[in-house]
């Protein structure tokens, strides 16, 4: 059985206090709620300590939103998985669109970050998905398959099921335009077949493949009934508890 996982991403989002509000309603909720899925919010690196004392790790689990690709040493600014480790977090979101957009996180780099992560414990949801020019050029499935290539080099057999995959279409991404379940379908199934390639059947049978962009509680439950889509990555719609409620309840 895959995981089924329902996953916020708050991005640059919420001052402390509101991040400790927002974090603490969804735990209330989720202490009443029976569910199969796993929630996961993805908080700023300010908040994450005082996130996990608002939450059970039962209701709900923390995770980063970026690692650095380096151990440690002088990057001023920047915050290593052991760091994110020694906080006791089990998720980080790596390769988001806007991480690859405006700070420059390759392909590549996306790769060490995902091996930094399984080296420390850590999953890894590893983000991939096409601009609008690329789908429309036909190109979506080719840059699909590049950035999953390159997120996995290096991923052994044994820890591949440790990632988890998110297909986020950047034209989807706090736009309002959803991709049709039809077509995250397509894609979801088709990065599937990549993973069978390199891994196999089973594995790709196995491995949980979020959809991201514009999730609102309206659509959810389409996309979420979708066969090979096993969650969600919700920016916008999990900055209000109501809604990133609703969002849970349709998984
Ligand atoms: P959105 O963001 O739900 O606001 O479109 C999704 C994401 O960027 O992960």
């Amino acid at each position: 059985m895959r995981k089924k996982i329902v996953a916020g991403n708050w991005k640059m989002n919420t001052l402390l206090a509101e991040g400790i509000t927002l974090a603490q309603e969804l735990n209330t909720f989720m202490s009443g709620y029976e569910t199969d899925a796993k929630v996961v919010i993805g908080v700023p690196f300010t908040h994450i300590s005082q996130c996990i004392d608002a939450v059970d790790e039962k209701n709900v689990l923390i995770s980063a939103q970026n690692c650095s690709e380096h151990d440690s040493g002088a990057y001023t600014g920047e915050v290593s998985v052991q760091m994110i480790k020694s906080l006791g977090l089990k998720y980080v979101i790596v390769g988001h669109s806007e991480r690859r957009e405006y700070f420059g996180d390759t392909d590549g780099l996306v790769g060490i970050k995902v091996i930094k992560c399984l080296e420390n414990g850590i999953s890894p949801i590893v983000c991939c998905g096409e601009t609008l020019e690329e789908r429309e050029s036909g190109n979506h499935f080719d840059i699909i398959k590049t950035q999953l290539l390159k997120a996995c080099i290096g991923v052994q057999r044994t820890s591949i099921l440790d990632v988890i995959i998110a297909y986020e279409p950047i034209w989807a991404i706090g736009t309002g335009k959803t991709a049709s379940p039809e077509q995250a379908q397509e894609i979801h199934a088709y990065i599937r077949e990549i993973i069978s390639e390199i891994y196999s059947v089973e594995i790709a049978s196995e491995i949980s493949i979020l959809y991201g962009g514009s999730v609102k509680p309206n659509n959810a439950k389409e996309l979420f009934s979708q066969n090979d889509i096993d969650g969600g990555l919700v920016g916008g719609a999990s900055l209000k508890a109501e809604d990133f409620i609703q969002i849970i309840k349709a998984i």
